[in-house]
């Protein structure tokens, strides 16, 4: 969605389809998903647009010269959205080392439980990607200038980025930042979760 492209013929999961995977998506009406074997949900009757290829989750846009720059991207990008429920949009762009951009925008879902902030889809691309650079982020919220990320959002960001610095689409010319670790501070760490997983599969 961030990527402003539509047109999804299928989706494949590493694991089968579940129920409340299939009753989430048919809130999509728009993508005209139907049962192909366990794994595989399919489009009714579409093909795929050869323009759309490849799938690349990185923005065609140069790296902002400057956080006002970055949230003039994110403004834009956060059109994209997809807020019924709310209209409410947010976009989040992180920027890695290389320059390179990732968008994230909110996703919603009638059942607000299941709602996609824009931060932690920007997150899950890269997770999905393999991208572990990440620097910078730009996150805004055009309707309401000065917003923060939601508690879960800052849990992640201080799991995943802890040393980004994230700027913050604010009323001040400059915005406002922090790096992400510090905007929770004594954040949950599951260290010892790892640990446990880890002897697990030596084991
Ligand atoms: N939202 C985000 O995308 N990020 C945040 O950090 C706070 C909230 C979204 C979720 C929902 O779609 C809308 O903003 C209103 O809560």
């Amino acid at each position: 969605v961030a990527a402003g492209r539509r047109g999804a013929v299928a989706l494949a999961l590493s694991r089968p389809f579940r129920a409340d995977d299939v009753a989430y998506l048919e809130a999509f009406p728009e993508l005209r998903l139907f049962a192909r074997g366990d794994d595989v949900l399919a489009a009714r009757g579409a093909l795929p647009d050869p323009t759309d290829l490849p799938l690349s989750p990185f923005l065609d846009e140069p790296a902002p010269a400057s956080p006002e720059q970055g949230f003039a991207l994110a403004r834009r990008i956060a059109e994209r959205a997809h807020v019924p429920e709310s209209d409410f949009p947010v976009a989040c762009i992180v920027e890695t080392t290389s320059g390179r951009l990732i968008p994230g925008v909110n996703v919603e879902h009638p059942t607000w439980s299941r709602i996609l902030c824009a931060e932690r889809n920007a997150l899950g691309t890269l997770r999905s990607y393999g991208i572990d650079d990440p620097v910078r982020m730009y996150l805004t919220c055009t309707r309401e200038p000065g917003c923060t990320p939601c508690g879960a959002c800052r849990q992640l960001l201080a799991e995943l980025t802890p040393e980004a610095v994230l700027w913050m689409d604010a009323p001040m010319p400059e915005g406002r930042s922090a790096r992400t670790a510090d905007l929770l501070p004594a954040f949950f760490s599951g260290t010892a979760l790892y640990r446990t997983a880890n002897t697990r599969d030596a084991a």
